[in-house]
């Protein structure tokens, strides 16, 4: 490969070093005629609502991950919920829950008046930091929500070994780490109750879905009275007696979007293998220009969801928006990352998160000052999105390289002609 390290970055003058079409690289989901054909057998079938699909989508989940038990739901935020629930969650209870995170991961549980504490995430691997959620369990910590945010799996040997010194259960939340393996187990594996969501940007999507995953039958009767009459009329135990009713929320899966998923998760291991193979080989070249890309440790195996990367300010030499600028300059996309931190959204600093959660006057509230969670707040802001590059091959991959070359090769020069 060429190096670009003298080249004129095309935010000086000069011509933008990524040149290919990015459409077709970039390209999520994948459908092809196999999910149409999946999707047509439901539609001829006449039954769209209770085809057996899903029952066959929670079967293959519950082989892939290695659990005993699936619940198929519309989607990962009622799966969320139906794990908050099916833990008995109570109004008062707290869950240590990361702030750098989608609200899926959190906000179902104010409905029960469970009350997030948020917790810091650790730089190395964006997951919940076991210190911190350790420093801030009290005697009504309940739970923990572990996320494994972008596909890189969590610090979980000290996040178990919390949970188990404390007898707090663990929620994990693997909605953006399909096929993402830890110490050779699955993830989806790791939680008292874990939640795969089934958007249609995440790996193995089916439009709006989410999968329900425990190994205590207990669990599974709650989550399925809560949202799925058909299915708790089947259940086995004296639980079906409230299938009349349910408890009062509709959590089924469309069979359509089943079918979808049951073809994208045939495809996973291959889809993934694609991305983590360009996205090795982009990190390799970034880390040897000062960029921290979370290849993650020996014991973990990362799938990615999304692509972000930390420059190392003073190795890159240019604050984050001018190298922002300069890489969209050269035709790259780039950006910051989506999500913004919790619990600095309005819902919690204008307490509008007291009426969905209904407390008793006489319980204390928790203050949610939004400099609370300082070094999550700093490392989010020093992160870089880039494409997570499903379909792109290494010509493409070559050109963003020339361009990190080109801009971290001139950073002076672009940090003086921004100023
Ligand atoms: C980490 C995380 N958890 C939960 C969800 C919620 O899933 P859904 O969109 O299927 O409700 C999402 C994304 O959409 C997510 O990114």
């Amino acid at each position: 490969m060429e190096t670009a390290a003298d080249e004129l970055p095309a935010i000086l003058g000069g011509e933008p070093a990524v040149t290919l079409d990015q459409s077709e690289a970039n390209r999520w989901p994948i459908l092809t005629e196999e999910d149409e054909q999946a999707v047509l057998e439901v539609m001829r079938s006449g039954n769209i609502t209770t085809h057996p699909v899903a029952r066959e989508l929670e079967c293959e989940y519950a082989a892939f991950t290695g659990r005993k038990f699936a619940l198929t739901h519309n989607n990962g935020t009622s799966a969320l919920m139906a794990g908050f629930f099916a833990l008995g969650l109570k109004p008062g209870d707290e869950v240590l829950v990361p702030t750098a995170t989608f609200w899926a991961s959190v906000i179902p549980m104010l409905w029960l008046g469970a009350v997030p504490v948020f917790c810091e995430s650790e730089q190395e691997r964006l997951g919940l930091d076991p210190v911190d959620v350790e420093a801030k369990i009290t005697d009504k910590t309940k739970a923990i929500v572990v996320v494994h945010l972008w596909g890189l799996p969590s610090k979980m040997t000290e996040l178990q070994a919390i949970a188990d010194r404390h007898g707090l259960k663990i929620i994990e939340d693997a909605s953006h780490a399909h096929g993402a393996k830890w110490r050779g187990r699955m993830c989806g594996s790791l939680g008292d109750i874990s939640v795969f969501s089934l958007q249609g940007d995440k790996l193995a999507p089916g439009g709006e879905g989410g999968i329900f995953l425990c190994d205590d039958e207990s669990y599974l009767e709650r989550a399925t009275c809560m949202g799925d009459m058909m299915r708790t009329l089947e259940l086995p135990t004296a639980a079906a007696r409230f299938a009349g009713t349910t408890f009062g929320i509709k959590t089924r899966i469309a069979p359509v979007s089943a079918a979808i998923a049951r073809v994208q998760l045939r495809h996973l291991t291959k889809r993934n293998a694609k991305r983590n193979e360009n996205l090795v080989y982009l990190s390799k070249a970034l880390e040897s220009l000062g960029f921290h890309t979370y290849l993650g440790p020996g014991h973990v195996e990362r799938v990615y969801f999304e692509y972000l990367v930390r420059p190392d300010s003073e190795r890159v030499g240019l604050p984050l928006d001018f190298l922002i600028e300069a890489l969209v300059a050269e035709g790259c996309e780039a950006q910051r990352p989506r999500y913004p931190l919790l619990h600095q959204q309005p819902l919690f600093t204008e307490g509008a998160w007291r009426e969905i959660a209904r407390l008793p006057d006489e319980m204390p509230f928790p203050e949610y000052a939004p400099d609370a969670v300082p070094n999550t707040q700093l490392g989010n802001m020093q992160l870089l999105k880039l494409p997570s590059f499903p379909g792109a091959d290494r010509t493409l991959l070559d050109q963003y390289i020339a361009a990190f070359r080109k801009v971290t090769g001139r950073a002076g020069e672009i940090r003086a002609s921004r100023v």
